[in-house]
């Protein structure tokens, strides 16, 4: 069964994430491995943004950044260089187009399956033509071995394991992060997806080849497969 909950100091968003986590997180290199493929001065939209560290980063790196997030605590704190906009990624339809779309952070792994593609239809209806979409995926191989425990500690956080539990492809877990002197769990259901699974699921709301990057291949690179502008400005392309 899903869940998605969180504990600890400060507000939770709906899907478990903690605001003061994330505000006094640094960035920790999570966007090193697509940094450099992005077009110089892009307009970039990121889907899920929390409180702005890597929106900070890509604007910092020259981008125009607009971050969507359904959580009014985590838009709180993005910093000026990054306009916010209060909204959920299924739901949001903005008027701009990108030239780049970003979701990053595993959100694509949501356990449901309308949702996910809900999340690929927010990208496709907002680039511009040739515009290029980036996702994150979770290591499927982490999501079926992962067990409860220690996981690591780097960078000042400690990140460990509780409750992991396995239906399928699906895997239940709270992790558990100890940082600034304080402790944080966010639990949740992910669905491990290969990289076929992201191909379909891309293919299916009109994306073309993708290509992968990054050491393990968990970035996905994808561009319309044909120019959607003349659909869009009909409203055929919600
Ligand atoms: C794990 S946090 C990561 C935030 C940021 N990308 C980072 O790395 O610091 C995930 C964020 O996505 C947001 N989020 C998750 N699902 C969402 C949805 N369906 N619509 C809008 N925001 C969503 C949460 O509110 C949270 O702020």
């Amino acid at each position: 069964m899903s869940k998605f909950s969180g504990s600890g100091p400060g507000e939770q968003t709906n899907d478990g994430c903690s605001v003061e986590f994330y505000r006094r997180l640094p960035y920790l290199g999570e966007l090193d491995e697509i940094m450099g493929l992005l077009p110089a001065h892009s307009s970039v939209m990121e889907l899920g943004c929390g409180s702005g560290r890597l929106a900070a980063r890509l604007a910092a790196a020259g981008h125009r950044v607009v971050g969507v997030d359904d959580s009014a605590a985590m838009l709180s704190h993005l910093p000026p260089t990054v306009s916010g906009v209060h909204a959920s990624i299924e739901a949001i339809a903005l008027p701009q187009r990108f030239d780049v779309v970003l979701l990053p952070s595993h959100l694509i792994n949501h356990p449901d399956a309308d949702l996910r593609s809900a999340f690929v239809r927010c990208a496709a209806r907002h680039l511009v033509a040739g515009g290029v979409f980036y996702l994150k995926r979770h290591d499927p191989s982490w999501l079926r071995t992962v067990q409860t425990g220690f996981l690591a500690e780097r960078d000042g956080v400690r990140y460990a394991a509780e409750g992991v539990s396995r239906q399928g492809n699906l895997l239940t877990m709270t992790l558990v992060y100890q940082a600034f002197g304080e402790r944080w769990t966010q639990s949740f259901t992910a669905q491990a997806l290969e990289a076929e699974a992201i191909e379909a699921l891309l293919a299916e709301q009109g994306f073309g080849k993708v290509q992968w990057h990054g050491e393990k291949g968990l970035w996905a690179e994808a561009r319309l497969a044909h120019d959607t502008s003349q659909e869009r400005a009909r409203g055929g392309y919600a």
